[in-house]
């Protein structure tokens, strides 16, 4: 298990590695597995707008494509003063793949809010619906 300010610091890590252009927005995330692995991602623009990436579901498809299935939290670091939530398609994924997970924000320079996935996406659709 890594401490919090480290995943902290691997979401700052990543942003910097983010592509933006068009927004100026950068995005980075850090995502913990259950081995203590920590898989970060950024958010990835395209010119058409629609075909952009945001850092946390980058770093899901990166940690899954990598063969890890079971993750502890997720931090996401945006250059703000206001706390950056997954947005929706991101909160599905991270039902999708992670569960209940912890998701810890925080900006460039302190740490701004813990929140369970579950309080974020209150009614989520996934598998077990599907039976
Ligand atoms: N973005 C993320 O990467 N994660 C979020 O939680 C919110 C938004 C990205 C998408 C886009 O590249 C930019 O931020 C502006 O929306």
């Amino acid at each position: 298990m890594v401490d919090e300010a480290t995943l902290i610091e691997a979401a700052r890590a990543a942003r910097e590695r983010a592509f933006a252009p068009y927004s100026t927005f950068k995005v980075g995330a850090a995502l913990e597995t259950e081995d203590g692995t920590v898989v970060t991602g950024c958010n990835i623009e395209n010119s058409t707008y629609g075909l952009t990436v945001c850092a946390e579901r980058v770093a899901v498809f990166k940690a899954v494509s990598e063969g890890h299935r079971v993750f502890r939290r997720i931090a996401v670091v945006a250059d703000t003063a206001d706390p950056t939530p997954p947005c929706g398609p991101c909160r599905q994924i991270l039902w999708e793949f992670c569960g209940d997970i912890d998701v810890i924000l925080a900006n460039l320079t302190r740490e701004m809010g813990h929140h369970r996935l579950s309080d974020l996406l209150p009614l989520p659709f996934d598998a077990r619906l599907l039976t």
